[in-house]
This record gives structure tokens, sequence and C-alpha cells, in this order.
């Protein structure tokens, strides 16, 4: 069962309130290359994507580690673009790109629906980490259709989620159901819960390239790492 359109837009509402609250205590510092080294698989992962592409997008960059990660470990690229609903990140993002000297690097306040306003095909690489699995469903396949329409031909997607919520997990963190594998936790959606495999299904059209799991707090349940690259022709 599925969400009514004006419950949809009521829990996004909540949840881009949620999410700027988070942010709304970061202090913009100068970040370089020697601030960021690779210490898990996504780090390698953002290094690959910017060894590999020269454009980028990172949807939902939120304090935008992982534009700024791509673009100071990786060797290729040009521009990076981040988008984030929440002001908060976005002027935290932006400023620190500034007071780093981070020319390529340009963020924009807006959530998903700003990317139709982008050009199709004109980016390289894409970034979506842990913004998937913390949305509806029916927001989530507006996102996915969106970001392909971006997304060259050849492009590579960096997708990670945060770890797969077992029985325990669910009654340890408190977590409630709301409606099929969607998870609240205080109110608010944190966890839109699929196997690794059944998130790699909603990408018709790509090849698998890339698995990782990694425990992102020591001997925590394993956050996961996909990178697809999509088809030439499809
Ligand atoms: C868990 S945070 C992830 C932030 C960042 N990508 C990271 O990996 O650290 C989820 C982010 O998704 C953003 N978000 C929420 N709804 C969104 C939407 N409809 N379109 C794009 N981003 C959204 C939130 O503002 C928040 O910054």
């Amino acid at each position: 069962m599925h969400h009514q359109t004006s419950d949809i837009h009521n829990l996004n509402k909540t949840l881009k309130a949620y999410w700027n609250d988070v942010f709304k205590t970061l202090i913009p510092e100068v970040i370089n290359k020697d601030d960021i080294k690779v210490s898990n698989p996504l780090d390698q992962a953002l290094k690959d994507l910017g060894d590999s592409s020269e454009t980028i997008l990172d949807i939902g960059t939120g304090q935008g580690y992982c534009l700024f990660a791509a673009f100071l470990l990786g060797t290729k690229v040009t521009k990076g673009v981040g988008i984030d609903p929440s002001k908060n990140a976005i002027d935290f993002a932006r400023e620190t790109a500034r007071l780093s000297d981070l020319m390529g690097l340009s963020f924009e306040e807006g959530d998903h629906t700003i990317l139709q306003n982008m050009t199709n095909a004109s980016f390289d690489g894409i970034i979506c980490s842990n913004v998937l699995d913390v949305i509806p469903y029916q927001t989530s396949e507006e996102l996915i259709h969106m970001m392909d329409n971006l997304l060259k031909p050849g492009g590579i997607l960096l997708l990670k989620f945060n770890f797969y919520l077992t029985d325990e997990l669910i009654k340890k963190l408190g977590m409630e159901a709301i409606e099929e594998n969607t998870y609240r936790m205080n109110g608010i959606l944190r966890g839109v819960n699929l196997t690794t495999e059944a998130w790699i299904k909603r990408f018709p059209g790509y090849e698998l390239i890339r698995i990782e799991q990694y425990e992102r707090v020591p001997n925590g349940p394993k956050d996961r790492v996909i990178m697809l690259k999509k088809q030439l022709c499809k």
C-alpha cells in the first residue's frame, strides 16, 4: 500500500525541516587535499569516480562531503554540482568551497525537482549517498528517473545506502513501520529498507561494477556502496 500524494507532500516537508535542522550548527572552514584520506570503501569509490569523471552531480549533498572528497581525491573533476533542499547545508558547502578556493564546485538549494532544469546527459558521474533510502518510495522513483536523464550513457552512478534493517535492528533502534519496508524513528522517515539486490533492480539499463560493505561504526551493521555504469544504449 502506498501513500496518497498529500501524505507524501507532508512527509517530504517534515523531512526537509528535519535535515535542515541537522545542518544548522555547521561552521565552514578551509579544507584541502590532505584533510581527506581514503579510509573506507566509500572514500575509495569517491576517489575512483573523481579519477574517471570530469563532471559530477551530488544529489542530496548535505554538507557536501562526497562531492568535496571526489573533487579532492580524484584527478579528473573540473566541474562538480551539489544540490540539497537544506539551506543550512547549502550555505555551509558553498562557504566551505569559497574559503577553500575550490572554484569548480557549486551548490544549489532545492530538492530533486530542480534537476528538471538541468541539461540531459550532462554529467559523467552522479553521487546519491544516503538519500534514496531516507525519502518516500514514490519520491525516490521520481529522483531515479531524473538522475537517469542527467547521466551520460557510459556514466557512473555511485549509490550509498545505510545498513539493511534486520528485525533485531528495527527493535533496537525503536523504528516503527509506516508502510511496507518504510520505517520512521521519532516521527521522521529514516529508512526505506530494501536489500542490496532490490536496490540494484531499480536500475535496469545499468551494469553493476562494484558492491562493497563496511562498518561505519566499529562492529556495527554494514553500510552499502554500489557503483553502476549506465549502458551505452538501453
Ligand atoms: C542522510 S542525508 C545524506 C547527506 C549526504 N549525501 C551524505 O551522504 O552525507 C540526506 C540528505 O537528503 C536530502 N534530501 C531530502 N529530501 C530530498 C529530496 N527530495 N531531493 C534531494 N535531496 C533530499 C536532505 O536534505 C539531506 O541532506
